[in-house]
């Protein structure tokens, strides 16, 4: 993977949600991780041989046809190894012991007896509480292995060989429902891996500087701009690595916020001096959304005439040899976990796919490694502006899902205004950083009004604010009163054209953050 950092711990994965949390988790104690496809090889690892190495959980049972495994290899390497729930079981079937398939799953808190003499446990009451969730469990230890903690259900909560330095838990510690969690972790890295916890996001910038100069040598980089707080910090890296043989492109597609062209422009030619091509394509996307009402068939067209105008922008820099990317860590792991793949969820990333095959660069995703609040840290630290930072989500296909059916420049427009005014008053909550998402959407549907002694026939805009932190759930912002009507005495005094303004009370699920 990108960096190559001194000392890290592989995470092997099994495919459980929370497998990202663990690498989090480590990584806030200054260790480096790494989220690996659970069919990385020894060898492969060997390349730069981690710290230790820990086996995530996952939704399988070891008893499932074609269930994933671990190379044997693994347990060979000399390595520490921890194995988490799925990644417990395997560890016990691979080095002799037995499973037991669950007759039912054990899901929720339970009270784990501990024993006291072991490392993973130091300075830890000797019961707690812990979070478990699985159906099979361990019924006989592998041979050298013995007794750390059970529980009531489960006699053998946790397991350890301390002269192999294996380790193993049935429970999750990576969630904040395992009291001492973070005490288990920090105890797998520091007194069993021996790590010493140095790692900080400064050197991850020089490393990353470095490594970036040296893999692009004399070459130029193509970057597709967006604006978004990923491909910002991608181009402010590449830009001190690299500096003008950066080419940055921008399309303006015509669906995007109030001044948001201007401001991509004021940031990053002006006062960052960067070389950026601004495609002015509003008229093309326009044209090939006349006339369609179909969300998907909107989103694929928008999608198209991206690649369409991006690749035309792009032909003029085919003397580049590679494409700057901003796929962060979330999006790599979504779309790769593995070759065989535990999880279901497959995103290609939407920036990623499609470029004709006459444009062939090569990738640089300098960010694959880093969580988005990692991106913001890495923005921080270059000086970049926090206003752009700490932008909300805005989705590709921009406005155009936010007019809802036909797509007119006229309607963009309105939105457009109606959003600026939602934008500038939800800033001045002082709760505006905690809110995920707060935007404008113009409805195809006209009501009565009166203004003055006029009656008038507009159109209704909707509000939607949502509070998340990962975009799968969501529920509604509680805005206050107050600002719910000044937003609404603003879009309907300030904006010709809309009457009506209403406020979006729908949690996801059922319903979705976006209206299209
Ligand atoms: P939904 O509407 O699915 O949105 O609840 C979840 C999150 O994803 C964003 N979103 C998109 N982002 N391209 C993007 O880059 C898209 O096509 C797209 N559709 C939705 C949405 O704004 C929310 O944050």
């Amino acid at each position: 993977m990108g960096t190559d950092v001194a000392e890290r711990i592989a995470i092997l994965d099994y495919g459980s949600q929370y497998t990202q949390l663990i690498a989090r988790r480590i990584r806030e104690m200054h260790v480096y991780s790494e989220i690996l496809p659970f069919d990385t090889t020894a060898a492969e690892l060997a390349e730069n041989p981690p710290k230790g190495i820990i086996l995530s959980g996952g939704p399988n049972s070891v008893f499932a046809p074609g269930a994933p495994s671990v190379d044997p290899g693994v347990f060979r390497m000399g390595a520490p190894v921890l194995g988490i729930c799925y990644g417990m079981q395997l560890m016990a079937r691979e080095l002799g012991g037995e499973v037991r398939p669950g007759e039912s799953r054990e899901y929720g808190k339970t009270v784990i007896d501990t024993d006291p003499g072991n490392d993973l446990f130091t300075g830890l009451p000797p019961s707690f509480t812990v979070w478990m969730s699985h159906g099979d469990m361990v019924s006989a230890l592998p041979p050298g292995f013995k007794v750390s903690a059970s529980s009531a259900n489960c006699p053998y909560a946790a397991v350890r060989d301390e002269s192999r330095r294996f380790y193993a838990i049935q429970f999750h510690p990576e969630v904040a429902h395992t009291q001492n969690g973070g005490a288990i972790l920090s105890n797998f890295l520091f007194k069993v891996c021996g790590a010493a916890g140095k790692w900080k996001l400064d050197d991850w910038i020089d490393a990353t500087v470095e490594s970036l100069r040296g893999r692009i040598g004399c070459d130029e980089v193509v970057l597709g701009l967006s604006g978004g707080v990923d491909s910002s910090v991608v181009a402010v890296l590449l830009h001190r690595a690299i500096g003008d043989r950066l080419h940055c492109i921008f399309v303006d597609n015509g669906l995007l916020r109030f001044g948001e062209d201007v401001q991509v422009e004021k940031m990053f030619r002006d006062k960052l001096g960067m070389d950026l091509t601004v495609a002015r394509a509003a008229d093309r996307f326009y044209s090939a959304l006349k006339g369609v009402e179909d969300p998907e068939a909107k989103r694929k067209i928008i999608g198209r005439e991206f690649v369409n105008v991006f690749a035309e922008e792009a032909r003029k820099f085919r003397h580049c040899r590679f494409l700057g990317q901003g796929t962060i860590y979330p999006d790599v792991i979504e779309s790769s976990s593995s070759k065989n793949g535990p999880s279901h969820t497959i995103k290609s990333h939407h920036n990623v796919g499609g470029l004709p095959p006459d444009l062939k660069f090569e990738l640089v995703e300098p960010l694959r490694d880093l969580f988005k609040d990692e991106v913001r840290a890495v923005g921080r630290v270059l000086g970049m502006d926090p206003e752009l930072l700490d932008r909300q989500p805005f989705p590709g296909p921009g406005l155009g899902v936010r007019v809802l059916g036909e797509v007119t420049e006229e309607k963009v427009r309105l939105l457009r205004q109606a959003d600026l005014r939602v934008q500038e008053e939800i800033r001045k909550l002082p709760f505006y950083k905690e809110i995920w998402q707060t935007f404008a959407v113009l409805l195809p549907v006209r009501t009565v009004g009166v203004m003055g002694d006029q009656r008038t026939y507009e159109y209704t805009c909707a509000v939607r604010s949502v509070d998340s932190v990962d975009a799968m759930t969501a529920d509604w912002t509680r805005i206050p009163y107050e600002t719910l009507a000044a937003i609404s005495n603003r879009i309907i005094n300030e904006v010709r054209g809309i009457n009506r303004v209403v406020y979006d009370i729908s949690s996801k699920p059922p319903a979705t953050i976006e209206w299209e």
